[in-house]
Formats: structure tokens, sequence, C-alpha cells
């Protein structure tokens, strides 16, 4: 699975810490979108760039880390085709992908740890979507095509 990670300066250092535990104790492919120091980014410029390349096939996944996880995820959702979800427990981000099919889950460095963080990332990870609550999420793929005039029914990229 290649995976796209992504973090505002707030959330840099635990975004260098679960994108080591991806690659080397999951052993997933790990695409870095920045930021690369502590130096202060604007949280949307990395949130739509991880979207963009989940819209355009070049990821199954993404990761992105700010503050409190509700800035990116907010940005991501803006992205046509996108549902992001803020997780900070295994549960919820199970779900995230298991009942939402989202291709984002969202974190935050000032809410939790970076054991935490890897355990979240793990459980939505470990787990894929079986079409578990598609009437729902068809419905919200519907809303978007109301209002973008785009149809994403079909886009689950598969990029491996
Ligand atoms: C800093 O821009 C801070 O607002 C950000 O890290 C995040 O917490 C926003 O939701």
């Amino acid at each position: 699975m290649k995976i796209g990670i992504g973090a505002d300066h707030n959330g840099y250092e635990l975004k260098e810490q679960i994108k080591k535990f991806i690659q080397e104790t999951m052993n997933q492919e790990v695409v870095d979108y920045g930021c690369h120091s502590c130096d202060t980014i604007d949280y949307p410029d990395v949130a739509f760039k991880v979207s963009k390349a989940i819209t355009d096939g070049e990821l199954e996944r993404g990761i992105l880390i700010c503050g409190t996880g509700l800035g990116v995820a907010i940005a991501a959702n803006k992205y046509p085709g996108i549902r992001a979800a803020t997780c900070h427990d295994t549960y919820s981000a199970e779900r995230a992908q298991l009942s939402n099919n989202a291709q984002i889950i969202a974190m935050g460095s000032q809410i939790i740890g970076v054991e935490v963080g890897k355990k979240v990332v793990e459980a939505y990870l470990n787990v894929s979507w079986a079409e578990g609550s598609k009437r729902k999420v068809d419905k919200i793929t519907e809303k978007e095509k109301e209002f973008t005039g785009i149809d994403f029914s079909g886009s689950t990229p598969k990029c491996s």
C-alpha cells in the first residue's frame, strides 16, 4: 500500500516518528509531503497536496498531522472526492476506514503522543473498506456530484 504523510510545523516531529513506524515496522511505502522542519507552514497547503495525490490515484491512503488534527481534516474535506477523519483512538481509526471509507486520517500532535499515534495509524492501515455502510457513503458522493458536477463514485484509488 502506498501511503502519503504530511504535517504542518506543529505535526512535524510526530510525522517523522509515524513515517519511520510505517516504513520500518509496517513495511509499507510512505511518500512524505512535508513539512521538513519546525518552520511555520500553513496546514491547508500540505492537506491539499496529500488530498490531490489521493484523488489523482497516486496514493491509497493519507495521514495528516497538525496541532489538533482539525485544521488539516477540515482542509482535506474541502478537496473534492476526499473523506478525511480526525482520529485519536484506535476504534475511530478502524471505523473511519470500515464505515466511512476515509482515504485520510488526521491526528493532532498536541492531543496524542507518539505511541498512541502509532497504534491509531496501525488500526487504520490494517483494515480495508468492504463496502460497509455503502448506501451512506454513496449519499455523500452523490451530494458532492451535485455540488461539483464531478462523479467521484469510482474513485477508490488502487496504486499497487
Ligand atoms: C497552527 O496553524 C495550528 O492552528 C494547526 O497546527 C492546527 O492545530 C490547526 O487546526
